[in-house]
């Protein structure tokens, strides 16, 4: 599998550095409360994983899968919900894990979906950030690292389903997608 990566983009070290980092940072702001951690499956489950175990405050977990239609590489807006939180959000410390944010369709539907649900507060942290895709006003609260606009895979995020369980992210060769 790691024979497909190009280049790397984040390492496995910096991601757990910033997990640290961002962990501590969230364990601060919501001193004495209970957020509700949003996971949105299935990219962010490693980085929910690891950033939660920094953070040293009570929290609540819950998951939430959306496809949005569109081809395997780009969203195109539409978002259907696969699986829906178990968890009222009702007057909840809302904390939404992403794993990267590209045109802002998808948190954009999430964020109107939470206020339509009437969450107390509402926060964004996400893995990865490519500014150049974003075709919304969304912005997230925290973000771990910006990356080119290019594909990338790796810790959470896949192509046809692989590579979601690299340690780090990067860049597949380019022949990865021409055999097809
Ligand atoms: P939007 O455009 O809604 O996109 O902000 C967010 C979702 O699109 C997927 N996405 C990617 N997935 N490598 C991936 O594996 C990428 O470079 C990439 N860019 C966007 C991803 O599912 C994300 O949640
Ligand atoms: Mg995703």
């Amino acid at each position: 599998m790691q024979n497909d990566i190009e280049r790397v983009l984040v390492s496995e070290e910096e991601i757990l550095n910033k997990c640290k980092e961002l962990g501590a940072t969230l364990a601060a702001e919501y001193d004495g409360k209970f957020p509700l951690a949003v996971g949105v499956l299935k990219g962010a489950m490693p980085f929910m994983s690891d950033i939660l175990r920094y953070m040293d405050c009570h929290v609540e977990m819950d998951f939430m899968d959306v496809s949005s239609y569109g081809n395997e590489m780009r969203s195109s807006g539409e978002v259907k919900i696969v699986k829906d939180l178990n968890t009222q959000v009702e007057g909840r410390d809302l904390l939404i894990i992403e794993d990267i944010i590209d045109s802002g369709l998808t948190l954009s539907y999430l964020v109107d979906l939470f206020k339509y649900r009437k969450a107390k507060s509402i926060k964004i942290v996400t893995l990865l950030d490519k500014p150049e895709g974003r075709t919304t006003d969304i912005k997230a609260d925290l973000v771990g690292f910006n990356v080119p606009n290019e594909f990338v895979v790796g810790y959470g995020l896949d192509y046809k389903e692989m590579y979601r369980n690299l340690p780090y992210i990067g860049v597949l060769k380019p022949e990865v997608y021409s055999g097809e």
